[in-house]
């Protein structure tokens, strides 16, 4: 992966968040000082912000490096529109990435307004904000690419996934603010020819990931000696892709805009996924194995087995098709040796105080 972007001032909101510090720390390591990055995140408490500050702290050093990509972070939110137009105003990005967002299926039962508030009024200021970048003979964003999520599928019969299938019925706020994306953004291609193009991520894991997804929480679990709970009885199956696959696959995406559409439009949504979904229980069983390799536990954990949660699916399962053809799109790490990975930086992280061990 060696997509330059020379002279490039691109745009990651959510760059103190999981996927989007990976992004922004791969763009910086691989090119040079013409590339400006600008980083924006609300920093928001929704899990430890002790965790994006040191996702943070790397990105500043990797960049103090002059040879390297340039960064600068903005605190603020994707919902405060004035912030928002002062940011394309001032560092004209060509290429915007936005994965800011009110993560996470079960908090949206509980926590509609987050949804609503970054999800929505938030995507929409980015996407005005991209419209008005062509005002004034202005050379505009060319190219707008946005997170949206496996969960649009809901509880989608059909496996695998395609980009073709129906998504009108979402069974979580989550899920309908992420469609909801995509139509926006559909809108404003159709209108205002801003090329945009969308992934479907499918449960991305890794190093430095979210404390609040199950891989994290278990193994915060399995440390303390709790019970972990299994829900739908250990019956599901995950689609579950690793950081630096995730990060080759935006890369790819954000450097080549969508070509023009049977409608005319420069639109396209892919799904960004494994295409292999692995069973609850094996995942269980390989975090299990890979933590105990690593001294992280020394025995597997008592499972409390339970019914499904509102919300959840049964099956995430992505066809990759599209992906694949326009990019060449190949997820090559096992979860064996992604979680491995993962064993690895939380023993580093948490229990030898190596506040900034990462391998990516
Ligand atoms: N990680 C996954 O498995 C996964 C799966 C499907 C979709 N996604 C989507 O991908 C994107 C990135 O996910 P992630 O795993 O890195 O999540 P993350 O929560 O680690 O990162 C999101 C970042 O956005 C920031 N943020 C939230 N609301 C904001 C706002 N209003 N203004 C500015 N910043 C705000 C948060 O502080 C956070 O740092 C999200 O849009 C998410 O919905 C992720």
């Amino acid at each position: 992966m060696n997509k330059k972007f020379s002279n490039k001032s691109i745009l990651i909101t959510g760059a103190a968040g999981f996927i989007g510090f990976f992004l922004a720390k791969q763009i910086l390591e691989t090119n040079d000082n013409t590339v400006s990055i600008i980083g924006l995140d609300n920093m928001n408490d929704y899990y430890d912000v002790n965790l994006k500050e040191m996702r943070l702290s790397i990105l500043n050093e990797t960049a103090s490096d002059e040879s390297k990509g340039n960064f600068t972070f903005i605190k603020g939110s994707l919902a405060d529109k004035t912030l928002i137009d002062y940011v394309f105003n001032k560092y004209r990005p060509e290429i915007v990435v936005n994965l800011a967002a009110q993560a996470g299926v079960r908090y949206s039962i509980t926590n509609p307004e987050a949804y609503i508030e970054s999800n929505l009024v938030g995507f929409c200021n980015i996407l005005e904000a991209c419209r008005n970048s062509f005002d004034h003979g202005g050379k505009g964003v060319e190219h707008l690419v946005y997170a949206s999520s496996s969960s649009v599928y809901g509880s989608n019969k059909k496996v695998p996934y395609s980009t073709d299938d129906k998504v009108d019925n979402p069974v979580s706020l989550y899920a309908a603010t992420k469609k909801s994306n995509e139509l926006l953004a559909h809108s404003y291609s159709k209108l205002y020819g801003i090329p945009s193009t969308g992934l479907r991520f499918f449960t991305v894991y890794g190093p430095m990931g979210r404390p609040d997804m199950a891989y994290f929480g278990f193994t915060n679990k399995l440390v303390k000696g709790e019970k972990i709970q299994i829900f739908n009885y250990g019956d599901m199956m995950r689609d579950f892709t690793y950081i630096d696959d995730i990060v080759t696959g935006v890369i790819n995406v954000m450097s080549k805009t969508p070509g023009t559409n049977e409608d005319g439009v420069k639109y396209k949504i892919y799904n960004i996924g494994n295409n292999q979904p692995e069973s609850l229980m094996y995942f269980v069983e390989t975090l299990e194995k890979c933590l105990m390799r690593e001294e992280v536990i020394d025995k597997p954990a008592e499972k409390e087995f339970l019914p499904m949660q509102p919300g959840d699916v049964y099956q995430t399962f992505a066809e990759v098709d599209e992906i694949v053809k326009d990019f060449g799109f190949k997820p090559n790490t096992s979860l064996e040796e992604g979680l491995n990975r993962f064993a690895k930086w939380y023993k580093e992280y948490y229990f030898e105080n190596k506040v900034k061990a990462v391998q990516i």
